[in-house]
């Protein structure tokens, strides 16, 4: 089971009609049918409607939402309703209720407050799921099921403690074996017995908030287990879904790059993946490139749906900036390029009341539908219907593969040293930026993926290495491929405990190189790196973090220019087998990154078709029968004059492009070439 079934990329959104009278549904219908609207995901938030007792499930109300919305050929995405428990649940079973990292048991309110561990909270949500499922499993309008909402946040309540030491039972077996693992000899932590142990929260190992712990092995561990806690209330619903509806493609809705759920540990039991996509600001394009890549290569490449997106604003931030005509069709376009079969917005009309009602939507209170927001989500629907089925199940043909690890990403943030500054994602982002620049096709994919596939392998802050990966990337560049890292790799094994051997660890043999020492500064302090570019020295900067290489065999491509450590390696390529381990062991400025990374895509012809243009984003995705589609995106606010590189035919525009031929797309504009055979 893969997908639900479409016959077009699914457009639509979160409708919750619930909210307003019945007179009004009709209208939505109308306007609807106006924005070639066709999938709308129902009953989110439909807990307390459900069941408004604990006796008591009336489902009148979600079924005549539930027929309308059938009646009106819509394709229904249809929620279990668990992601905000009902005040009734919480008074009569106040475990339902989180216990927050100060320790602090929350009383009812919010939504996402639902302790995992909690067996009534398990009970009460796993019915309601097995209810909806067997209510509406034989509907044909049901295309997809929509477990909970968002699963995120953390409990540290006496269940969740005991949840957590069950977990650590199951995973190390014995006390020692934990001790060993948490390095618990530091600081007199030696555990005899299991209930000694406590979630790590601000009452006990933290101080300044979840980043700052004594024991990352504890910490490292406690967010493993939430995930997993999280998970096994998914697989409740799941299960009890399952019951009545073998085969409806069951998902939830994720949020792209969350740090608290190790999202990979997640994929196998969603059949399809999904994620509501809400960027920070208008200057996201790559960011959001990357997310989708990475939502896509949770199911091994195969589509997914863009769940949610604003039509045009939030609400939840400080401030919530519009977006400007015509970006919410580019960022819509820009999903379907990374392989999205779904375009889903939140929501598709305004609530009127309580914290989201200045979020957009499709249809605002007002209830007009001669909005600049309506008209260009109806003009979106009608190309996306000029798109039919043609991109449906459409792959992604990746020769590079950025690797993205939860537990790096965690055991990074976590430590005490080098640096604080040194983020994650902001690692991963300017390795990313340098690929997503150069017009490449890639797959974000986790560590134990499949890497026989892929000519280049980007591993950016790769902290921890865990099982047989380092193997695998040396089996990459013996090929012939390539094999990238940086500063922090190769660092801590999946304990977060130091290898006994020179850094960058199990990494030493495919990057040629051995880090005695290294060096953490303020923002401000930058030194210069030259890289040896073969055709004279390119200046660039390097600012947070600096190691000192010793080569063991790699070859110098860029020295460090300031400090005792001038003169030494910043940059280094090791020659392996067929092919190379590169290692940067500085921070280095975009400038420097895009240079080594278009080394390596060089090296492998594997330049996009216009890598010297700006803010033009290309991807590619092949569907079923071998087309090529060609996805052209203007994310700059000016046109820009192309010289085609291939023929075919503008899906959108239905015009013909003729290869070597001028081909302008206007300021955020957009191109889809079916490609000439
Ligand atoms: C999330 C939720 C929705 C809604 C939107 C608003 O994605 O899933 O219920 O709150 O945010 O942006
Ligand atoms: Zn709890």
């Amino acid at each position: 089971m893969t997908l639900p079934v479409t016959s077009k990329v699914a457009f639509g959104g979160d409708y919750n009609p619930e909210q307003w009278p019945e007179d009004v549904w009709k209208e939505d219908y109308r306007l609807f049918d106006a924005a070639r609207i066709d999938t709308v995901t129902l009953g989110v938030f439909d807990w307390a409607l459900t069941q408004p007792a604990e006796d008591v499930y009336d489902f009148s109300p979600l079924d005549r939402i539930v027929e309308r919305a059938g009646a009106q050929g819509r394709r229904i995405c249809l929620a279990t309703g668990t992601g905000a428990h009902p005040a009734w649940l919480a008074r009569a079973y106040p475990e339902v209720t989180r216990t927050d990292f100060e320790g602090r048991r929350h009383r009812y309110g919010q939504r996402h407050n639902s302790c995992p561990s909690s067996p009534v909270f398990r009970r009460f949500s796993t019915e309601l799921a097995r209810r909806v499922a067997r209510r509406y499993a034989g509907n044909p309008a049901v295309v997809a099921w929509h477990i909970g909402n968002e699963y995120g946040g953390a409990c540290y309540c006496e269940r969740c403690a005991a949840g957590f030491r069950d977990w650590l039972r199951r995973r190390y077996g014995s006390l020692d074996a934990l001790n060993t693992a948490w390095y618990t000899t530091f600081w007199s932590h030696t555990f005899t017995d299991w209930d000694e142990i406590e979630p790590p929260s601000a009452l006990t190992e933290h101080w300044r908030g979840p980043d700052h712990t004594a024991f990352q092995g504890i910490t490292l561990d406690y967010q493993r287990f939430m995930s997993d806690a999280m998970l096994g209330n998914f697989l409740d619903e799941r299960a009890a879904i399952r019951e009545s509806s073998p085969d409806v493609p069951v998902t939830t809705n994720f949020m792209g790059m969350y740090r608290p759920l190790d999202y990979h540990r997640w994929a196998p039991h969603l059949d399809f993946a999904s994620w509501d996509n809400y960027p920070p600001d208008d200057r996201s394009a790559a960011r959001m490139a990357l997310t989708h890549d990475l939502m896509r290569g949770l199911k091994d490449g195969q589509p997914f749906w863009l769940m949610e997106q604003t039509p045009s604003v939030t609400a939840s931030r400080d401030v919530n900036p519009l977006k400007r005509p015509g970006l919410m069709r580019l960022w819509s376009w820009q999903a379907v390029a990374h392989g999205a079969d779904a375009v889903l917005f939140f929501q598709l009309r305004a609530s009127r009341g309580a914290c989201e009602k200045y979020h957009g939507a499709v249809i605002g209170h007002a209830g007009r539908s001669d909005t600049r927001v309506f008209r260009e989500v109806a003009e979106l629907g009608v190309e996306l219907d000029r798109l039919g089925s043609v991109a449906l199940g459409a792959r992604t043909p990746a020769r590079v593969a950025l690797l993205f690890d939860w537990d790096s990403w965690w055991a990074l943030e976590i430590s005490d040293g080098p640096s604080r500054l040194v983020r994650y994602q902001q690692v991963v982002q300017a390795y990313h930026r340098a690929l997503w620049d150069a017009g490449v096709d890639l797959d974000v994919v986790a560590v134990t993926a499949d890497l026989s596939r892929y000519d280049v392998v980007v591993a950016p802050a790769l902290h921890m290495l865990k099982g047989d990966l380092a193997k695998r990337l040396e089996a990459v560049a013996a090929r012939g491929g390539s094999v990238l890292t940086t500063y922090l790799s190769g660092r801590v094994d999946e304990h977060d405990n130091a290898f006994l051997m020179d850094v960058p660890g199990p990494l030493g043999p495919l990057m040629g190189v051995r880090v005695d020492e290294w060096d953490a500064r303020d923002p401000e302090v930058v030194n210069p790196v030259r890289l040896d570019t073969g055709a004279g020295p390119l200046d660039v900067e390097s600012r947070l973090l600096f190691e000192l290489v010793i080569p063991q065999g790699a070859e110098v491509v860029g020295r460090y220019r300031a400090d005792f450590y001038a003169g030494t390696p910043a940059v280094t390529r090791n020659s392996f087998g067929l092919g190379h381990g590169w290692y940067i062991a500085a921070g280095l400025d975009q400038a420097g990154v895009a240079w080594v990374v278009r080394q390596v895509l060089v090296r492998h012809d594997l330049l996009g078709p216009y890598p010297e243009v700006p803010d033009l984003e290309s991807a590619v995705r092949v569907t079923p029968d071998g087309i090529r589609l060609l996805f052209l995106l203007n994310h700059r606010d000016e046109p820009v004059e192309l010289t085609a590189r291939t023929g075919g035919v503008d899906l959108i525009t239905g015009d013909r492009v003729e290869a070597g031929r001028p081909l302008r797309l206007p300021r955020l504009g957009v191109v889809v070439l079916r490609e000439d055979r």
